[in-house]
């Protein structure tokens, strides 16, 4: 009987499932938790590619020793060193005293500074290979593809790329790893969650990896996180170079802070507008509620962004204050922004909204609207022309889309 483990060649799956971590970088909600993915190339040449986290060790050892036994390993290639994928690595030392750790210059300093396992092992360049036997492996150097030392590690033999966290999504495999043999639906946005929380920011290294990797014939795509991607692997490319080039679909997250209702009520002023003027994809979040990464998911989705805050103590409302710099950090481009704030006695959400729309490279769509206290008509209808200034600008894209 064929191994369930195997995936194609001599290549097998031993990563582990993560149902139990509440935050991911102690930052990211899990609702449908985390797979730490590893790959055992079980050739003459036996290669480990990542680790998993030091947490699920002992799952590990025995998922390897399930397909090799007592056989030692000869190579372990880091595509990457961030906890979720080298914390197992000094207890693989320990195991496997013998191992030879494959790495790029960047890696081997943090290996150090990590586990204080010192020296280079195996040092490879750019387009360097390494032949196992059957399978041929090329690595390729895929720099802040999520840190300095990424990267990516491709078998020639079989077109299987190893790609650490580049194609990655949060999501336990529930049963099958390969995307031919589970139902993949939630791993779609939880793929923009991941991409656009963690590796969003390095949006031009993803384009330069994602050329480096389009000559190469790629039949499979195994990333440290979520499925082995096969016959969906052209729609998993797709949406990275997407999400990469900063492309948004048409669309409106509106995002707003509010205490007592409100502010909440310009913004559904606004979405009603864009409603009736034809925009289908209408995204609201009440920032208390809505926790950050699903904000900046949908930002990263859709090309209209509108965000609106209630003054506190002289100030943005404290939730909306704290988004305005994640969405900064990720320096984000192309898209539309819209704003508007309210107040009681002296307005000042408006005026730091000001100093963001400035700092932010987005283009400015529509007059900003501050409300003194509740709605009335006047505010209204300036809430009305935010939403249809917006469908218009969207609606602009629509027309030059289709010449
Ligand atoms: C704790 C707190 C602090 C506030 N600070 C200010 C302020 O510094 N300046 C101001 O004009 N209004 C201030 N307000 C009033 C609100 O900004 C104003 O009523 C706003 O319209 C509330 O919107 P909401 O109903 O969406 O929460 C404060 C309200 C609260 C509850
Ligand atoms: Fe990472
Ligand atoms: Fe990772």
């Amino acid at each position: 009987m064929e191994q369930k483990t195997k995936i194609k060649g001599k290549v097998h799956y031993v990563g582990v499932n993560d149902r139990t971590k509440a935050l991911f970088e102690g930052l990211w909600p899990l609702p449908y938790g985390v797979s730490y993915n590893s790959y055992l190339i079980d050739d003459e040449k036996i290669a480990l590619v990542d680790t998993v986290d030091i947490c699920y060790f002992e799952v590990f050892l025995h998922k390897i020793r399930s397909v090799i036994g007592d056989r030692p390993i000869d190579y372990l290639i880091i595509n990457h060193m961030e906890p979720d994928h080298s914390g197992s690595l000094s207890l693989i030392k320990q195991y496997y005293p013998n191992i030879t750790i494959v790495g790029n210059k960047q890696t081997f300093g943090m290996v150090e500074g990590f586990y204080g396992i010192t020296g280079e092992q195996l040092l490879i360049k750019n387009a360097d290979p390494l032949d196992l036997g059957y399978h041929k492996l090329r690595f390729y150097l895929t720099p802040m593809v999520h840190w300095p030392e990424t990267m990516m590690t491709f078998d020639e033999t079989e077109g299987i790329i190893f790609s650490g966290d580049g194609f990655g999504a949060f999501g336990t495999l529930d049963g099958g790893f390969i995307d031919t043999r589970m139902n993949t639906d939630i791993f779609w946005e939880e793929m923009i969650r991941y991409y656009s929380n963690i590796v969003g920011k390095y949006g031009s290294a993803v384009q330069k990896a994602l050329e480096k990797l389009a000559p190469l014939n790629i039949t499979t795509i195994c990333s440290t996180h979520g499925p082995v991607w096969t016959e969906q692997r052209g729609k998993v490319i797709d949406l990275y170079d997407r999400l990469s080039r900063y492309e948004g679909e048409e669309g409106v997250v509106i995002v707003y802070g509010t205490m007592y209702g409100n502010t909440e009520q310009m913004a559904e002023a606004i979405a009603l507008e864009l409603s009736a003027q034809g925009i289908k994809n209408i995204v609201l979040h009440n920032v208390n509620k809505s926790h950050s990464s699903y904000i900046i998911s949908d930002i990263f989705k859709y090309k209209g962004l509108i965000i609106g805050s209630a003054t506190y103590c002289n100030e943005l409302y404290p939730e909306i204050g704290s988004l305005l710099p994640k969405i900064l950090l990720r320096d984000m481009k192309n898209r539309y922004l819209g704003y508007f704030g309210s107040f009681c006695w002296s307005s000042a959400a408006l005026r730091r909204m000001n100093e963001f729309a400035e700092k932010s490279k987005f283009e400015i769509v529509g007059e900003p609207v501050d409300m003194k206290i509740s709605m009335d008509d006047l505010i209204y209808s300036q809430c009305e022309n935010m939403g249809k200034a917006m469908a218009d600008r969207l609606k602009q894209d629509r027309e030059t889309s289709q010449d």
